[in-house]
């Protein structure tokens, strides 16, 4: 006798002990397996965390030996133009860190009449005539849209990418004075040995408001 089953049918007995296993399965997976298989998921979340935060340790600390070399190896750069006496090296090496470090982080403005910047865009920002403003030449020092590879510590890049002095119709007066007195002061502390900071507070830039005031350092000879 030959017995079909269509896909439809209902078989209760067989559900039932399908049903049944199924239950026993739950309970005993439940009562063995769940507790181990969740402590087996929490253990590895917690590794996973820590070598998360361990590649992000490792990874600041690669950074931050990576700026120390780099810092060295400018500061050597300087010291070799400022050995050599080849005062446009100095000049350009003294130039770009003042783009890292500018004395200010740019001129404060008076908006003349209602003015609208980046009009046309989403980042549009209307200034009423009246405003107040610091327009920041050092942010703009470091976008990558005017400047080529503004992060990196290039004596060699053209002065235009620089806002140091200023910019347009009130460019320092002064820039070429300057730049003698900056080369010439630096020159000589340049070929010290051992040029260092002096230890504790007064090796930490001192500041009036803004602007750089003191800073103290030593040197070997
Ligand atoms: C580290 C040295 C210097 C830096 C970084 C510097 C920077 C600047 C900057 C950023 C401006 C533009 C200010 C603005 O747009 O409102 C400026 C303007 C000016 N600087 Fe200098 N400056 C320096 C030294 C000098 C020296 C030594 C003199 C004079 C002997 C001088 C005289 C002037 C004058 C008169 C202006 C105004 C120019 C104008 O409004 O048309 N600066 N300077």
């Amino acid at each position: 006798m030959v017995v079909a089953a269509g896909l439809t049918d209902v078989n209760f007995a067989l559900s039932f002990w399908t049903a049944l296993t199924f239950l026993i399965l739950l309970v005993v997976l439940g009562k063995f397996a769940w507790g181990p298989i969740l402590q087996m998921l929490e253990t590895r979340e917690r590794n996973i965390a820590e070598a998360i935060e361990s590649a992000k340790r490792e990874r600041a600390a690669a950074e931050a030996a990576s700026a120390e070399m780099k810092a060295a190896l400018e500061k050597a750069r300087a010291e070799a133009a400022a050995l050599a006496d080849d005062d446009e090296l100095l000049w350009r090496c003294l130039f770009e860190t003042l783009r890292f470090k500018p004395i200010n982080p740019g001129p404060f403005r008076e908006c003349a009449e209602d003015y609208t910047i980046a009009d046309g865009s989403p980042s549009a920002k209307r200034i009423p005539a009246g405003t107040r403003l610091l327009v920041s030449t050092q942010s703009a020092m470091f976008d990558e849209r005017g400047v080529v590879q503004p992060k990196e510590f290039r004596p060699d890049r053209p002065s235009h990418e620089s806002m140091v002095f200023g910019y347009g119709l009130h460019w320092c007066i002064g820039a070429f004075l300057a730049r003698a007195q900056i080369t010439q002061t630096f020159k000589p502390l340049l070929k010290k040995r051992g040029l260092r900071r002096a230890p504790g507070r007064d090796g930490d830039l001192q500041t009036i408001g803004l602007m750089p005031a003191h800073l103290s350092v030593q040197f070997d000879r």
